[in-house]
């Protein structure tokens, strides 16, 4: 049967090891192996190419500055990058590299076949050349900055370039490839980049490329004219397939995996796979991927991210801080895939603490510490006597989740899928404030019902558990722990068919939490070194910074030395659940609360911290409330309480928090 799988091959660009590798990179390969995670968990025979473009002046160049060889230089970097694919949790098939022997031999064969079938001439050639892109560009295709010629793509000079070279007769491919690409919508996406390319480089009509080089020696010598090494677009990109064994008597692999799924690429380099490369293959006699992908850049700041800029982000020290599984998810969450996205560490954060320690953890945390309070920790059996209807929407929802995913993911929409997850993470702590567990509990006759909530809660985790480990890959088995299962079976895609497969007997087991809530502005000094307020201050006025401060404030009360333990007691401060929070309108400071206070009922609160939250982040969290203070009009709406906070040092207001296992309504004091 094994031969009858689909099969699944997927590429990531084979980046320069010029530099380390940089979160951007992570992001690709991150993206590249959740992906395949994703389909060989749906029962695909996968293939995950990964690697690095060696050749070329740019690795030449750094070489030479380091004072090693360039195959020392890259070896290095080589080992880095392995070592933080291993660190990311990346399982890679292979991980080609350009320098290598089954590579070379490769690629001289290739070009040695362009040139015999007539698609390879050779002439003189006059043009500019952009080194760290390593792109040819023509007197007109040349953008010009500050009188000075510069690379369209970068905005980097470009210097003249003149020699005798081989010239590969793209002019040839040019019709063949835009009536390609009309007709095959799916090979180019986002459907924008196929515009793109059709306006600005393929109906304007394709120059001839100059494909071999005599200045450069760090590269595949033509193996017909020893003074001409191959250009390293035709090289690097030849390596999708002398990877597979293409060209080689041990060609098993290409012959079962080409063509290719899916390229992923930056959108920067979209240009070379999606006109080089196809008329490359096309010349070859051989299909073409059925899709290159080029998504956005990470940005930091307002620049691209990149090793030859400076302005770079590494994974190692977030990963050393918060693990994996994290960084994982907020690549995939973050941003649309295919769109740009500014990196910063504060989202990161924040993220980490709405989705990852409320949203999942708490769900988790809550759902295993009543199976335990209630039912020993042992998963009660479906009680059918016992109706539920509240979790009808809530089962049904869950159920169809798996295609939903399946659905996004087809389109490499990481985010919404993972939205998905988190739409139904959201529905069932919904659920347990609907349901009320914790007053079930208090009647022996609402056993049954209660036990039909937990055991709807416990599918629902499951199914979470098994969707999420494309992403997460060591989240999962946590996960499992905590709700007792072990059975192998329950945790595939497969096992996703029906809702309702979790048995009962099985033994729940609390566990630590799954991600502990983080102090964002602690965390952020840590991150960056400095602290972030500092940072903050010196990019705006400080005197605006210090009167916004002031605003913020609570009118402080001029407080009495001492008071009598019953001036306390005259505050009624409870614990109260935020259900729903949302803007008051026409106010830029007022945030309107439905609380509610378990078996007090629910009230409205006014509060005056619009600036410091975003009220959807607040929606699920406890709270402390004084609940018997004299009601006031805040913007028109009646506030039947006050919200306990306090200042942090950078002048933002902060809710004060209550420690997971307070009942809501609980008095404070
Ligand atoms: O271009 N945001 O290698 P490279 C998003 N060797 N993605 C990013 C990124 C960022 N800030 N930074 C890097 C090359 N990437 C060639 C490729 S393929 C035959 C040859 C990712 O080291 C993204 O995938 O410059 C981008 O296309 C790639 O790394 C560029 O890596
Ligand atoms: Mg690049």
């Amino acid at each position: 049967m094994e031969e009858n799988r689909k099969t699944f091959y997927i590429t990531t660009p084979i980046y320069y090891p010029s530099g380390n590798m940089t979160i951007g990179h992570t992001y690709t390969t991150v993206a590249a192996d959740t992906m395949t995670r994703f389909r060989r968990m749906q029962g695909y025979d996968t293939y995950f190419l990964t690697g690095t473009d060696e050749h070329g002046q740019k690795i030449e160049k750094k070489a030479a500055e380091a004072g090693v060889s360039p195959i020392e230089y890259v070896d290095k970097i080589v080992a880095e990058t392995k070592e933080l694919w291993k660190l990311m949790d990346i399982e890679y098939d292979d991980f080609i590299r350009t320098t290598e022997e089954r590579h070379i031999r490769i690629v001289q064969k290739i070009f040695r076949r362009f040139y015999e079938q007539g698609d390879i001439y050779k002439a003189e050639y006059e043009g500019m050349y952009c080194t760290p892109c390593e792109s040819f560009w023509t007197p007109t295709q040349l953008a010009e900055k500050d009188g000075v010629k510069v690379c369209p793509d970068c905005g980097r000079p470009c210097q003249p370039m003149r020699e005798e070279s081989y010239f590969f007769r793209m002019s040839k491919y040019q019709d063949w490839l835009i009536d390609y690409i009309e007709t095959h919508p799916d090979f180019i996406q986002p459907a924008k980049r196929a515009n793109e390319m059709l306006t600005n480089f393929l109906r304007p009509g394709l120059q001839d490329l100059c494909v071999s080089r005599t200045s450069v020696k760090w590269g595949i010598p033509v193996d017909f004219d020893e003074k001409h090494t191959v250009y390293v677009w035709i090289d690097a990109l030849s390596n999708y397939i002398t990877a597979l064994g293409y060209g080689t008597e041990h060609d098993e692999l290409f012959r079962k995996y080409w063509p290719a799924d899916i390229h992923l690429v930056g959108k920067e380099i979209v240009r070379f796979h999606t006109i080089y490369w196809p008329i490359m293959l096309h010349a070859l006699g051989l299909p073409l991927p059925k899709q290159v992908f080029g998504h956005g850049w990470l940005l930091f700041g307002a620049d691209r991210m990149s090793k030859s800029k400076g302005n770079v982000v590494y994974p190692q020290p977030i990963v050393a801080r918060y693990g994996v599984d994290p960084l994982r998810y907020y690549l995939m969450r973050e941003m649309p895939f295919g769109a740009d996205g500014n990196y910063t560490n504060e989202s990161f954060l924040t993220r980490m603490n709405a989705d990852l320690a409320n949203d999942l953890g708490n769900l988790i945390s809550r759902t295993v510490a009543m199976i335990e309070k209630y039912f020993g920790g042992i998963l009660p059996a479906w009680d059918v006597s016992a109706e539920d209807n509240t979790g009808n929407d809530l089962r049904k929802h869950c159920a169809e989740l798996p295609a939903l995913v399946d659905a996004q993911m087809d389109r490499l929409q990481f985010s919404q899928a993972l939205a998905e997850i988190w739409k139904v993470i959201g529905e069932c702590n919904k659920y347990i404030d609907l349901t009320q567990p914790w007053i079930l509990g208090k009647d022996p006759e609402k056993k049954g019902l209660l036990g039909n909530v937990l055991l709807t809660l416990a599918e629902c985790v499951r199914f979470v558990a098994v969707l999420i480990q494309p992403f997460m890959p060591s989240t999962p088995a946590r996960i499992f722990t905590q709700l007792g299962v072990t059975d192998e079976s329950l945790k595939t895609w497969e096992s996703l068919k029906c809702f309702g497969m979790l048995p009962d007997g099985i033994r729940v087991c609390k566990g630590e939490a799954l991600f502990p809530r983080i102090d964002v502005n602690k965390e952020l000094e840590a991150l960056s070194g400095k602290p972030e307020a500092e940072k903050q201050e010196k990019a705006a006025a400080p005197k605006a910074e210090k009167k916004e401060k002031k605003e913020a404030k609570h009118d402080e009360p001029e407080f009495p030395a001492e008071i009598a333990i019953d001036d306390f007691y005259k505050c009624k401060i409870q614990a109260a659940r935020v259900k729903a929070c949302e803007k008051v309108e026409k106010s830029s400071k007022l945030l309107k609360f439905t609380l509610s206070l378990g078996d007090d009922g629910e009230r409205t609160v006014v509060s005056g911290i619009q600036k410091y939250y975003d009220p959807a982040e607040l929606v699920g969290r406890q709270v402390a409330v004084i609940t018997n203070l004299k009601t006031a009009k805040l913007a028109g709406i009646e506030s039947q309480g006050m919200i306990l906070s306090a200042m942090d040092k950078n002048g933002n207001l902060k809710l004060v928090s209550i420690e997971e296992g307070v009942e809501d309504g609980a008095i404070i004091g």
